[in-house]
C-alpha cells in the first residue's frame, strides 16, 4: 500500500479559486456520487455514536464497516479536520516558506490525509507529505486527497514505518489520533518525536478537550514544552460547506465550535506560505 502520488488526478474545474474550497467540493461529489444523502446521514449518525462517542474496540477498521460509514467519515470528519488543521496552521504560523528547498511533513495517523495536506497547502512551495495509517481505506483516501490537491505525497502502513520514512521531517502532525493509541505506543511516539523537535522539527498535535479521551495530555506534552513547544486550549469556529453542514444537521450533530487541545511549536521563524 505504499504509494507515491503525483499529479495524476486533478480537481475538476469549479467556481472557487481557493484550492481548499475546490477540494471540499470534489470531496462531496466523490462521496455522494453513488450513495443517497439519507444513507450517508444514517451512517454518520451511527459512526458518531460507535466510533466517536462509545469509542468501540478496534477503532476505525471496525467502525467503517460499510460504504455509507466510509463516505461519512471521509466527508464529515475529513472536512472538519481539514478546516480545523488549516486554521491552526495559519493561526500558529506553522507554514514553511523561504527555506529554499522542498519541506517534508509527516502525518501520523493520517486518516484521509487532511492534516498533512492542509499544512502542505500553507507552505510555499507546497510541502511533501508522508501519511501513515493502519487503515487501508484511510490510506486510499489519503492518496486521493494528495492527488486532488496536487501535493506530492507518500503513504506508509503504520506509524512505525512513517517514523522511519524520513530522517528528520520539517513538520510532524498528529490530528485526533494519539487518543486512539495505547499508553505504551503513545510513549514510544513521544520518545521518537522529542529529539526531532529539539533539533527544530515543527510540531502540531491536536486532540479534543476531554478528560475522558485524553487524560494523559499534560504528562505527554510536558517534555515538549522545554523544547520550544507550548500547549493551548482553543475554540475554533469552522464553516463547513453547505452540503456537509446539512449532512451534519440531518445526522443530529451540532455545528458548535470545536474545542481543542493543541501542542504546537512556538512562533517559528519561517513565516506563512501562501499556498
Ligand atoms: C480520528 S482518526 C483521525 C485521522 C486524521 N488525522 C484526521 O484528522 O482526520 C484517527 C486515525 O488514526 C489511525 N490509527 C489509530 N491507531 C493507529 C495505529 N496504531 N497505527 C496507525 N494508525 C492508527 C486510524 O486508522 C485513524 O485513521
Amino acid at each position: 500500500l505504499q504509494g507515491r502520488v503525483c499529479y495524476a488526478r486533478r480537481l475538476p474545474m469549479m467556481t472557487s479559486a481557493d484550492p481548499r474550497d475546490r477540494y471540499l467540493e470534489a470531496l462531496s461529489s466523490r462521496h455522494l456520487r453513488d450513495l443517497k444523502f439519507s444513507e450517508v446521514t444514517r451512517a454518520l449518525r451511527s459512526l458518531s455514536v460507535g466510533y466517536v462517542q462509545k469509542r468501540e474496540e478496534r477503532g476505525l477498521a471496525r467502525a467503517l464497516d460499510g460504504r455509507g460509514k466510509r463516505a461519512a467519515f471521509a466527508l464529515y470528519y475529513g472536512a472538519r479536520h481539514f478546516l480545523a488543521a488549516d486554521a491552526l496552521i495559519r493561526d500558529f504560523n506553522l507554514g514553511f516558506a523561504g527555506t529554499g528547498r522542498r519541506t517534508t511533513v509527516l502525518d501520523l495517523g493520517c486518516g484521509t490525509g487532511v492534516c498533512g495536506a492542509a499544512w502542505a497547502l500553507r507552505s510555499a512551495p507546497k510541502a511533501h507529505v508522508v501519511g501513515a495509517d493502519r487503515s487501508s481505506f484511510a490510506l486510499h483516501e489519503a492518496r486521493w486527497t494528495y492527488g486532488a490537491l496536487r501535493i506530492h505525497g507518500d503513504t506508509r502502513r503504520s506509524i512505525a514505518e512513517g517514523l522511519q520514512a524520513v530522517r528528520q521531517p520539517d513538520g510532524v502532525v498528529m490530528g485526533w489520533t494519539l487518543n486512539e493509541l495505547d499508553s505504551a505506543h503513545r510513549a514510544d511516539i513521544g520518545k521518537a518525536l522529542l529529539p526531532w523537535v529539539a533539533r527544530g522539527t515543527r510540531l502540531l498535535i491536536v486532540e479534543p478537550v476531554s478528560a475522558r479521551v485524553s487524560p494523559w495530555w499534560a504528562e505527554w506534552t510536558a517534555p515538549f514544552e522545554g523544547h520550544g513547544c507550548s500547549a493551548h486550549e482553543t475554540k475554533l469556529k469552522i464553516t463547513l460547506p453547505p452540503k456537509i453542514a446539512l449532512l451534519a444537521r440531518s445526522a443530529g450533530l451540532g455545528l458548535d465550535p470545536l474545542v481543542l487541545r493543541v501542542l504546537v511549536s512556538n512562533a517559528p521563524g519561517g513565516g506563512n506560505g501562501s499556498g
